[in-house]
């Protein structure tokens, strides 16, 4: 367990983040901020102001289209349609803030290992050690299809990342201390010695190069994962330094830091930090903050929620009665939320539509609902309950849900000192605390 939360901002560049139609919303500027750098960047100055490790951007390249076996439904509600890259945020993004770490997501499928040392390697430089990679290895159809690749079966795409990884470390490495000695008078940039010549060639990748990029104050980006199954948790404790879960509720979490725990005692390592996803939703009152929640209930269409609970679980969802309970079902897209869902534990089973509104809300995250005290206190106790290190929090409407937690939680988080009131470095790795 940290010595204090740490919060992460889980965004994503397209209309919504995880909220179906909240671009509707009247107050939401999301859809002003896809042609529009400054509302990006006033807002990472807003989660830096509520002193967030991060500001992290999932990545869903390609579009869902599992439902109806058919992209439609995505793209007539905008359910992260469309999906601006988010890697060409965080240059701009690093360039208004000083302490935000930048994290973001890339595909071991849709990239080489060598594009994403460069590219990432780049901003980490650039921004003083500030970047991190959310490592996925492609659970979506979609992602595949639009890049003419067939989608590999699951362990395997997660054989083929550990090899991806191995290449990463390699050119991470590849430059030793003393080797840039940019001495001016005498014209000599760098000591070759002291650089590496990679020569990889594997099951999967090969790469003959030097590292296309300097070593940032961190050393490399940090890595963030997020697979839940069996095969994704022992790629998480092999690579991860903070993994993300999304688990349906307080039994779930702790059910997921015992098989954490007990994953990296199989590879004999160190158990890599846990934010669990969650949702907040503020009022003045807690009927005020229901009344918000079932506005954000009721403008949601039902085809929204399922085209991304189809694409997220890899399974058509308009063949079911939705009323059935959700049963775990053979899939090649997220086994470990199938897994989550399908097999609740501590409560009663979930019907496919009660998961689909959740699906439609936050991908699943649970909500903390309340005033800004109440939801203070649920963060605390689950904190101390489970022992993870902190939230990724999904907004609802943009701007105005972060400004309002920074505002209105932050404080009472700081004032019961289970929060920070300075960062305690200037790179992500420091601030995270690792
Ligand atoms: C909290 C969370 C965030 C995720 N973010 C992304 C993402 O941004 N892009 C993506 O392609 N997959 C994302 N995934 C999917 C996972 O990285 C993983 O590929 C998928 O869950 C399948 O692996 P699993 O069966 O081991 O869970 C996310 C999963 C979780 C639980």
């Amino acid at each position: 367990m940290a010595n204090h939360i740490h919060l992460v901002s889980f965004l994503i560049h397209s209309p919504i983040n995880h909220t179906v139609l909240s671009w509707a919303d009247p107050e939401d500027n999301r859809l002003e901020a896809l042609g529009n750098l400054k509302r990006w960047q006033e807002l990472a100055q807003t989660l830096e102001r509520g002193m967030f490790d991060g500001i992290f951007f999932a990545d869903t390249p390609g579009v869902f289209d599992r439902y109806r076996d058919s992209h439609e439904d995505a793209v007539k509600y905008g359910v992260c349609w469309p999906s601006h890259d988010p890697v060409v945020l965080l240059s701009a993004l690093a360039a208004a803030t000083k302490h935000l770490g930048l994290a973001t997501t890339m595909s071991t499928s849709a990239y080489k290992p060598w594009t994403i040392v460069r590219q990432l390697g780049t901003l980490d430089y650039l921004s003083g050690g500030r970047i991190g990679w959310n490592i996925v290895t492609g659970h979506l159809r979609g992602e595949h299809r639009a890049l003419g690749l067939e989608q590999m079966e699951h362990d395997r795409r997660y054989d083929r990342a550990d090899e991806f990884m191995e290449v990463c470390y390699k050119l991470w490495n590849s430059i030793r201390d003393g080797a840039i000695l940019a001495d001016r008078q005498a014209g000599i940039y760098a000591d070759p010695a002291k650089v590496e010549m990679l020569d990889h060639h594997g099951d999967f990748f090969d790469c003959e190069t030097v590292s296309p990029v300097l070593s940032s104050p961190q050393g490399h980006p940090v890595l963030f994962q997020a697979g839940t199954s069996g095969r994704g948790q022992k790629f998480a404790v092999r690579h991860a330094d903070v993994v993300f879960s999304i688990q349906p509720n307080l039994a779930g979490m702790k059910r997921f830091m015992v098989d954490l725990d007990a994953a990296a005692k199989a590879e004999g390592v160190r158990t890599p930090a846990v934010n669990f996803g969650l949702q907040v939703i503020l009022g003045g009152t807690e009927e005020e903050a229901q009344r918000n929640l079932d506005t954000l209930i009721e403008r949601m269409p039902m085809d929204g929620a399922l085209a991304r609970l189809s694409g997220t679980l890899g399974t058509d969802f308009s063949k079911f009665d939705l009323d059935q309970p959700l049963a775990e079902m053979q899939t090649e897209a997220s086994q470990g939320l199938m897994k989550a869902f399908a097999n609740i534990v501590g409560d009663r089973p979930l019907t496919i539509r009660e998961v689909a509104i959740k699906w439609g809300l936050a991908v699943g995250k649970p909500q903390f609902v309340g005033t800004p005290e109440q939801v203070a206190d649920k963060m605390e106790a689950t904190w101390r309950e489970t022992g993870c290190y902190g939230y990724n929090l999904t907004p609802t409407i943009m701007p105005t849900s972060v400004e309002n937690f920074v505002d209105e939680v932050v404080p009472i988080l700081q004032k019961r000192g289970i929060y920070r009131t300075e960062y305690e470095g200037t790179t992500l790795r420091a601030n995270l605390g690792l």
